[in-house]
């Protein structure tokens, strides 16, 4: 854990809470890590921007060398504010319209289609055009069947069976296919997962001769569960070189470039959120810990099931002598039941007024908020190299909430 109890005592005075808080240290840890994983091959690493788009991350992760993907015009926006050039932009889209290609056509930045009738479209629009295709390789993997994103029953990508309709299309505007890409799904822990989605999607490649790169994806997990271990980087790394030199003997490019897509990896672990308990009661047969972390400010856990560690930390440092714990469901401010953070959690006991930190918030946590319930998106805050904090986002406020009304 990055911050210490004053400092989190320190930084609740002055920005409030709830309060993403971020570690540049731990940014650029990640960074390093991944742009390592592959020294021998031609790596580049796209930070998947949509696990979080804060402005001044990603200028960090850009001055850590790397590039990244886009999923919408806002991302491709931010990213370009960021300082991010065309040709370090990825734009992979998904159902997008004529409009939203055109957005990224005009910035020069190279789009990946992901089924037929979007590479028609795409061929419409812009023929003679640069292309990438995302292929599904036929087997997914992730921590919630929502994040799987490859196999039978998903909306993602092209089944193997349409290359020959993909290289019709292709020919028939003119186009030229880049590269293409595959991505099975958000976090796995286990490498062999991911080597085996890459030895399928190598297959497609080799249908592919003539193209610049292959983009094989993100989704390496990091661990929420204490005890949970980390994934084997080094392993990964190591496999992955094994059949990536074997799939190049047989393939004329030698020269092919290899893209990953990791956005949790990069994040996560960077990023704590800060609440405040405001009520404690206990209600038939389970303690409550109310806080104001509602699922508008977290969504993950609602959302997915996903565990989050909790910390609470006292503001009466009396826990020294009182080390009772206690099982307690920790919920937001929102009016729903399903408003839960953590349940039956084994804590200590929590006061009103005690902090309460989230851990590996930094993914998938900001850029899933919301304003439901008419709550404010909490305020994000930057933990510099020299340890100084930094507001790097504002709280919204009662007259942004309303700032798109028509009439007053
Ligand atoms: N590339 C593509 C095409 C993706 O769709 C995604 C994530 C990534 C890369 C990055 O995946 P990562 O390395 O972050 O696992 N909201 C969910 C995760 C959704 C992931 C969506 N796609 C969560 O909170 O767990």
């Amino acid at each position: 854990m990055f911050l210490s109890n004053d400092t989190i005592f320190e930084l609740e005075k002055e920005y409030g809470t709830p309060l993403y808080v971020y570690s540049e240290a731990i940014l650029r840890e990640r960074c390093r890590e991944m742009k390592n994983l592959l020294p021998s091959k031609n790596l580049r690493v796209n930070y998947s921007a949509k696990a979080n788009t804060n402005l001044e991350l990603l200028k960090i992760i850009r001055d850590e060398g790397l590039d990244v993907d886009a999923m919408s015009p806002g991302e491709i926006y931010i990213e370009q504010l960021a300082g991010f050039d065309s040709k370090q932009i990825f734009f992979i889209s998904n159902n997008v319209s004529a409009e939203e290609m055109r957005y990224a056509i005009d910035r020069n930045i190279l789009i990946s289609v992901d089924s037929l009738s979007q590479l028609e479209m795409y061929g419409q629009i812009n023929p003679g055009g640069k292309v990438a295709v995302r292929f599904n390789p036929g087997k997914g993997a992730g921590h919630h069947e929502k994040v799987i994103t490859a196999g039978e029953k998903t909306k993602f990508g092209v089944q193997k069976e349409l290359i020959p309709q993909v290289k019709a299309i292709v020919e028939k505007y003119n186009l030229t296919l880049e590269g293409i890409n595959q991505h099975i799904g958000s976090l796995f822990l286990d490498w062999q997962d991911y080597i085996e989605g890459v030895c399928s999607f190598l297959e497609i490649a080799k249908e592919f001769p003539n193209i610049s790169f292959l983009d094989i994806g993100g989704g390496f997990g990091v661990p929420y569960k204490p005890g949970e271990s980390r994934l084997d980087l080094e392993k990964l790394g190591k496999e992955l070189d094994i059949v990536l030199t074997r799939f190049l003997e047989g393939y004329p490019n030698k020269e092919i470039e290899f893209k990953i897509e990791p956005g949790r990896y990069i994040v996560a672990e960077c990023g704590v959120l800060l609440g405040s308990i405001n009520s404690v009661k206990k209600s038939y047969d389970t303690t409550y810990i109310g806080t104001d972390i509602g699922f508008n400010v977290l969504a993950r856990p609602v959302m997915y099931d996903s565990y989050h560690e909790v910390k609470i930390v006292k503001r009466n440092n009396k826990m020294n002598k009182n080390h009772t714990r206690v099982i307690a469901t920790i919920v937001g401010n929102i009016c729903e039941s399903g408003d839960i953070l953590a349940h039956q959690r084994e804590i200590p006991v929590a006061e009103v007024g005690d902090i309460i930190t989230v851990f590996n918030a930094g993914a998938y946590g900001y850029v899933m908020s919301s304003n439901y319930n008419c709550r404010l998106r909490p305020a994000e805050v930057l933990i510099d190299l020299n340890g100084e904090a930094r507001l790097i986002r504002k709280r919204d406020t009662l007259e942004s909430l309303v700032q798109n009304f028509i009439s007053l």
